[in-house]
């Protein structure tokens, strides 16, 4: 008797959890970078800053130059800034550890580029695979995976060319497929649609506005292709470096 505490206050009651303030999928927040050659001193991004709050298809637009790529090297901290921050899920990039970064990379980016970059030798079920070998699955569990993904992007029936045998679009679409089949959170693109004729490319971004809705993957795309600026639910606009839309 006589221990009893008064009921707390609500305003001393832990928040919920759900409550709480959830991070900005990607934030950039003043962002500076640049390269040395020599005693040159090239400015390639300057004081950029820009968020992304659910999963999106995020264009990053701008002329040769502009600093496109040297961002999607911060966002996959392939680089690091020289000041500013990059957070992905509230997560500063620059505080991985290099042992860590594999890991990092492997459970929570894919990537696409303009050359598509496959595997020769290997069949597209196999590239597709691949991307798994990561991850703790038996060979039956990565197989099965990959060939749902590869049905996904509509290569089902391409299961065992080689990319030699594949058209463009149909490279890009293996390419798609390995970039997702580990569920990432973010796919880092650049110039998804530089090497594709304008029927295919308008049907490749088709496909990456269709699994950025069912997989809730953000697209992050660098690029000269006003489609995709079209397509894209953020553009951001680079020239020289700064940030002009
Ligand atoms: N490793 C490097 N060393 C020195 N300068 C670099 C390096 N990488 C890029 N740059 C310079 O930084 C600037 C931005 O280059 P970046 O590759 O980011 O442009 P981009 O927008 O991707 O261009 P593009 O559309 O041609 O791919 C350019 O002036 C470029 O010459
Ligand atoms: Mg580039």
């Amino acid at each position: 008797m006589g221990h009893l505490q008064p009921p707390p206050s609500p305003q001393s009651q832990p928040l919920a959890p759900a409550s709480r303030p959830q991070p900005p999928i990607l934030a950039v927040e003043s962002v500076t970078k640049h390269y040395r050659r020599g005693s040159e001193r090239i400015v390639a991004l300057t004081d950029l800053s820009f968020s992304i709050d659910a999963p999106e298809v995020v264009a990053i637009a701008g002329p040769s130059g502009s600093g496109k790529s040297t961002l999607l090297n911060l966002l996959a901290r392939f680089d690091v800034p020289d000041s500013g921050e990059v957070r992905l899920d509230g997560q500063d990039l620059a505080s991985i550890s290099p042992a860590a970064l594999d890991e990092f990379r492997n459970r929570k980016l894919g990537f696409v580029f303009q050359q598509f970059n496959l595997l020769p030798v290997l069949s597209a079920l196999e590239n597709v695979e691949l991307a798994l070998a990561p991850q703790a699955l038996s060979r039956a569990q990565r197989r099965e995976r990959a060939i749902a993904m590869l049905e996904r992007v509509g290569m089902g029936y391409r299961l065992a060319h080689k990319p030699g045998e594949l058209s463009g679009g149909q490279q890009q679409r293996v390419a798609i497929a390995r970039a997702l089949v580990g569920r990432p959170r973010f796919v880092i693109a650049d110039e998804p649609t530089g090497n594709l004729d304008s029927k295919t490319a308008a049907e490749i971004l088709q496909l990456i506005s269709e699994l950025n809705q069912t997989m809730q993957t953000t697209f992050v795309i660098a690029t000269h292709d006003p489609r995709v600026m079209q397509l894209a639910n953020s553009v951001i606009e680079l020239a020289d470096g700064q940030r002009i839309g």
